[in-house]
């Protein structure tokens, strides 16, 4: 496939996305505004219950809508046609393999990477083509690749600035103090890692995953001063390989929503551990929805995308979880990927949930 053919049709499926995510989604909007109107218990919806009482039978009621199924059917083969279609990612990275894999095969020069080969890759993460990506990021060398391509292309409406929703992150946790020692869970191919090593200048960063292939293209791409603080490793976030009170700062970027509720207990309970105390944990992820229409499009965007944690990470009781575990100064606040960031579009629900291991 050429590059131009391969262009054009991305460029196609971007525009798709874009008047999804704008004019069918209003157009939806619109119709369940009149759906909830004419159902006395729509109209009690009780915004503070969360998720509400009432969800399932809005979501019966909104699945059976023609422009429900309009939405649903283009989101989920908008995504299919982007990783597996003639203009896809996966053919097009499969035609220039010998090429790409010369890149990762030679030695990272700016930042370090440490392989565990023998790592046991968990059932939740190896049985789930995330995102609808044959084979999920983990299971081809070149898979790095395509998620790397993959993710540009998410948030649509963010277009290039799509970058910028990992530097507000950083910036919103660097105005809450410095951090010398940060490990950073689930890194894929070092997008959410490279922020802190240009903002926090005099720390340490460990930056985790359980994908070779999306390790191995984080330390290639990794250039300039900052990346010789980073050390890219393979490993489980439930499972972490540091000693105790090892970090100052445990961070992570859209990993949460990956991980079933019992794992993720254990993911957290590990943060706890190597935290100094005092330590803060901070993460980025999907989960503040007090807008039942949101959340409705966050659950069936779960099903369309192939996440199947999402919604269990939605309905679970966070702040519970990590008081349980011993975490104090609790908090979950909204978050804004960026300035024009409007709720007239679609838009996932970003949340920073943030907690302090606490001080002796
Ligand atoms: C949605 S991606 C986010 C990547 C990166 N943080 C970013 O913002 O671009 C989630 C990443 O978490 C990784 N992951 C999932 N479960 C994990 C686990 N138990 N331990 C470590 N990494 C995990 C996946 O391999 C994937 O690279």
């Amino acid at each position: 496939m050429q590059p131009r053919e391969f262009a054009a049709g991305q460029e196609f499926l971007v525009a798709a996305k874009r008047y999804w995510s704008t004019t069918l989604y209003r157009n939806l909007r619109a119709r369940f505004d009149e759906l909830a109107a004419s159902d006395p218990s729509a109209s009690t919806i009780a915004a503070e219950a969360s998720p509400p009482p009432n969800l399932p039978e809005l979501a019966a009621a909104l699945e059976q809508d023609v422009a429900y199924r309009h939405f649903a059917w283009l989101e989920r083969h908008l995504q299919k046609l982007k990783y597996s279609g003639p203009y896809g990612l996966v053919p097009y990275y499969e035609e220039r393999r010998q090429a790409l894999l010369q890149r990762l095969d030679v030695p990272p020069r700016h930042a370090g990477l440490s392989l565990d080969p023998a790592l046991a890759l968990p059932g939740y993460y190896t049985r789930v083509d995330i995102h609808q990506h044959p084979g999920g990021v983990w299971s081809d060398d070149l898979a790095g690749f395509v998620y790397q391509a993959g993710a540009q292309t998410t948030t649509p409406l963010l277009g290039e600035s799509h970058a910028t929703l990992h530097d507000r992150f950083t910036g919103l946790i660097a105005q809450r103090g410095d951090s010398r020692h940060i490990l950073d869970l689930g890194c894929g191919f070092g997008k959410s890692t490279h922020p802190f090593a240009n903002t926090f200048r005099a720390a340490n960063i460990d930056a985790i995953d359980l994908s070779a292939a999306c390790l191995r293209l984080a330390a290639a791409d990794a250039s300039g001063p900052p990346a010789a603080r980073i050390h890219f490793r393979q490993m489980d976030a439930g499972r972490l390989g540091f000693a105790e009170a090892s970090f100052d700062l445990v961070t992570s970027t859209m990993l949460l929503h990956e991980i079933p509720p019992p794992p993720l207990r254990q993911v957290l309970e590990e943060s706890f551990r190597v935290l100094q105390p005092g330590g803060r944990a901070v993460h980025l992820d999907f989960y503040h929805m007090p807008d039942v229409f949101q959340r409705l499009l966050h659950y069936g965007h779960a099903r369309r995308n192939n996440e199947p944690y999402m919604q269990p990470l939605a309905e679970l009781d966070l702040p519970a979880m990590l008081r349980a575990i011993g975490f104090v100064d609790i908090l979950i606040e909204p978050f804004r990927e960026a300035d024009d960031a409007t709720d007239d579009a679609w838009r996932f629900p970003w949340t920073v949930i943030s907690a302090r291991k606490p001080a002796v």
